[in-house]
């Protein structure tokens, strides 16, 4: 695997094409580290898989350049959707969507519907337009970390999730720090009104505000998990993240630079507002397994902003038993 830490234009024109030739490419977006390969090819695609330890059946993200691409991968698209589209990509929205003939079953876990996002980063948007420039049509990307782990918000944590389970020929795109810092806000479009699966920084008021009609938020309901991001337990690091009781002397401390840090406790990060939070949350947790500390004690945002997002990971990623 080769890290590409200065991406000049020619750098990236040599990264899609080694998309084209079936590659894999980890690119930086505004949320976390994609995990990228050619959409339309099995194969490549077949190595997402095998290099996440992902169960074949989870559906992928498309990433497009622009919304004038979204006819290539979907049908019979809502008023609605395309005004979320049009609103908010490039950033940190997904829309689920019917698929084209062009979304194949290996992409949509053998669904009729496919999920399309445009990401906003430089790096991410010269490599998909370099990429279509070469005849691509679309990059399946995952997160790049291991299934069920934390996402990558930097360089640096790809190489260490992923590093061992790439190839010579395979690249990492250095871009920074994510600015997001979690997952993009997942939308269902494919009914009459729009549900969110998975919450993100386009936030259901925004959502609401937007399309003017009812929005669902299916994260808040329990039966339905459609998305891995859905199931139960889910972005974790090995230690236990603990939201609630007591801190004890020797836990990771995670929480809003306002609150004080317990005695005996590790800070981890002191973020000064939400969005601050979830830019370094994955990054408090990386920190947390690297010093192997048992316990992270994490005091939740609240907000009807990032906040609800922050707290479906931290609900999420704690639902492992915690033994204490
Ligand atoms: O911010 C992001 O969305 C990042 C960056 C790299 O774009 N990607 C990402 O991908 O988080 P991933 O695969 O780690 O999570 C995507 C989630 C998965 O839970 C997947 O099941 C869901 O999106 N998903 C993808 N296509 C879907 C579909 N057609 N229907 C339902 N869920 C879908
Ligand atoms: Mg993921």
């Amino acid at each position: 695997m080769s890290i590409i830490s200065n991406c000049t234009a020619s750098a990236i024109k040599a990264a899609a094409k080694s998309l084209v030739d079936g590659n894999l490419v980890v690119f930086p977006t505004e949320t976390v580290y994609g995990l990228g390969a050619d959409a339309c090819n099995e194969k490549a695609v077949a190595r997402i898989y095998e290099a996440k330890g992902r169960p074949p059946n989870h559906p992928l993200i498309v990433h497009i350049s622009s919304i004038a691409h979204l006819d290539e991968w979907a049908r019979d698209i809502p008023e609605y959707a395309l005004k979320l589209a049009r609103n908010f990509w490039p950033g940190p929205m997904t829309l689920i969507l019917p698929r084209t003939k062009l979304a194949k079953d290996f992409i949509t876990g053998s669904q009729d519907n496919v999920g399309l996002r445009v990401p906003e980063h430089t790096v991410a948007l010269t490599l998909l337009r370099e990429f279509e420039a070469l005849g691509g049509l679309g990059v399946a990307a995952p997160s790049a970390n291991k299934f069920g782990k934390v996402s990558p918000t930097s360089a640096r944590d790809v190489i260490d999730e992923l590093g061992d389970r790439l190839l010579d020929v395979d690249q990492v795109l250095e871009g920074g720090i994510s600015q997001v810092g979690i997952e993009s806000t997942i939308i269902d479009c494919t009914g009459e009104n729009p549900i969110i699966l998975r919450p993100g920084a386009i936030t259901y008021k925004m959502i609401k505000n937007l399309v003017l009609s009812e929005v669902r938020q299916e994260h808040l309901s329990s039966n339905k998990l459609r998305a891995p991001g859905m199931l139960q337990s889910h972005y974790q690091p090995n230690a236990n993240v603990v939201l609630s009781g007591e801190v004890k002397s020797g836990d990771g401390f995670i929480a809003l630079n306002t609150q004080a840090t317990p005695i005996g406790a590790i800070r981890l990060a002191s973020p000064r507002n939400n969005s601050e939070y979830a830019q370094i949350l994955y990054k408090a947790l990386r920190l947390a397994d690297s010093k192997n500390i048992k316990n992270v004690f994490v005091v939740a945002p609240h907000g009807d902003d990032i906040a609800i997002a922050i707290q479906d990971r931290l609900q999420k990623c704690s639902t492992k038993i915690n033994k204490r």
